[in-house]
């Protein structure tokens, strides 16, 4: 668990401004996870939120009550308007409705939140939460590229089903989406002159049009090394096989299926980049010959033969070059001998890192949120953990760095 003076967010003073949309439920855990990360949150909400989410929960998980009112003569005790609007490091409306970005973009100061905006020097993030259609409306659109142009900053909405049923733009970004930004907002930009390849997420192989062969893998570890790295300013392209997660901010994205699209791919892209990340869990194998129809049962037949064949080495192919060779990283899921597996890994390989994962554990690896990883390189090696995989891809890329700039 992380101390609040060692969180990413340590002591940054945030107002998470709450307005009356569906998507306030998920603020609870917004809040939560911004204060794990070590920042200090004042909530403040309009009355119809107070609709959608209690100010009960807002207190306890903030540990401040929530200031609700412009003329609330116990809140201007503790910390009057002005005060608050000089206390924050960010403003972060969440959600923002169509409503609340109409009144900010017109200057109103007709409740709390408002006048906050109005009276606060800190920067102002907004998070749309709204109907698509109400999203797309011309009024919505002009509003956003009037704040936009104030410099607030606009973060989302997601694009997906909607509470109202419909699907389009307009879904408030999750609790991690949100806290990434602000993480991002805040984070030192000392990584701008470093640009990273990454490989995540299984490949599919296809055997006909409906089936195909896999490996067990989230992409989560991937997508959180993406973020790590882009959060610090670096440019990050992630060439990501099948997964269900969101892009992180400020990261290109190609989406692949097979191991050769996903080779093809790396090979296009890798003299461009400083270090190349192999995150994926690339089938080893496919099918030699793909069918063009879909095999069908057959009432006589108990067994059919699959004839596969070696995929490329991806990370090796990297690896190997002779001409802008990217600082090559590798991954080893291992299920018995660590260290002798990883090592032989990294040499046959020729990595300039190789980061292992006991996947025998069911508390990490794969498909779980956190993982424990051991760093092995050619002249040391070190554990990184059990962790949140966003911490423990913070860690590494720490540690890829380091080993990068000692490279060069
Ligand atoms: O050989 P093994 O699959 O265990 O090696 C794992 C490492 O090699 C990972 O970094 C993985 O992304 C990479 N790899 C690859 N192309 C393959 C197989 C593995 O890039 N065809």
């Amino acid at each position: 668990m992380l101390g609040k003076n060692t969180g990413s967010l340590s002591g940054k003073r945030i107002i998470l401004g709450i307005s009356a949309g569906i998507a306030a439920y998920k603020c609870a855990e917004l809040t939560r996870r911004l204060i794990e990360q070590g920042a200090k949150v004042r909530v403040v909400m309009t009355d119809s939120a107070k609709e959608f989410i209690s100010p009960l929960t807002m207190q306890a998980l903030s540990g401040h009550p929530v200031s609700e009112h412009l003329f609330d003569p116990a809140a201007e005790a503790s910390m009057g308007h002005i005060e608050l609007a000089k206390w924050a490091d960010l403003v972060l409306i969440a959600p923002a409705t169509a409503d609340i970005l109409a009144r900010i973009t017109a200057g109103m100061g007709n409740d709390l939140l408002t006048t906050l905006c109005l009276a606060t020097q800190a920067p102002i993030a907004v998070a749309p939460a709204m109907n698509q259609q109400m999203y797309q409306a011309v009024a919505t659109q002009e509003n956003l590229a009037t704040l936009t142009r104030r410099g607030y900053l606009i973060w989302g909405p997601a694009y997906g089903e909607q509470a109202c049923g419909d699907i389009g733009p307009g879904r408030m970004l999750e609790a991690s989406g949100l806290l990434s930004c602000v993480e991002t907002h805040f984070s030192k930009k000392d990584l701008t002159e470093i640009s990273f390849l990454l490989t995540a997420g299984p490949t599919q192989e296809a055997i006909d049009p409906v089936r195909y062969l896999t490996n067990k893998s989230s992409g989560r570890m991937g997508y959180a090394i993406a973020q790590a790295a882009a959060q610090r300013g670096a440019k990050v392209t992630l060439i990501s096989g099948p997964v269900a997660l969101e892009t992180p901010e400020n990261v290109f994205r190609i989406d692949v299926e097979s191991a050769e699209e996903m080779h093809a791919a790396v090979q296009t892209h890798a003299k461009d980049h400083e270090i190349f990340i192999a995150c994926a869990a690339v089938a080893d194998f496919k099918a030699a010959d793909i069918a063009t129809q879909k095999v069908k049962k057959k009432e006589s037949l108990n067994e059919i033969t699959l004839t596969l064949i070696k995929n490329p080495d991806i990370v090796a192919s990297v690896a190997s070059m002779t001409k802008n060779r990217p600082f090559t990283v590798g991954f080893a899921a291992e299920t018995q001998h660590l260290e002798a597996h990883a090592q032989k890994k990294r040499i046959q390989k020729n990595l300039d890192l190789i980061c292992a994962n006991d996947v025998s554990r069911n508390d990490q690896g794969f498909n779980s949120h956190q993982n424990a990883l051991h760093l092995y390189w050619d002249t040391g090696n070190k554990p990184l953990p059990l962790n949140d995989k966003t911490e423990l891809a913070k860690q590494l890329i720490n540690e890829i760095i380091t080993l990068y700039k000692k490279a060069k």
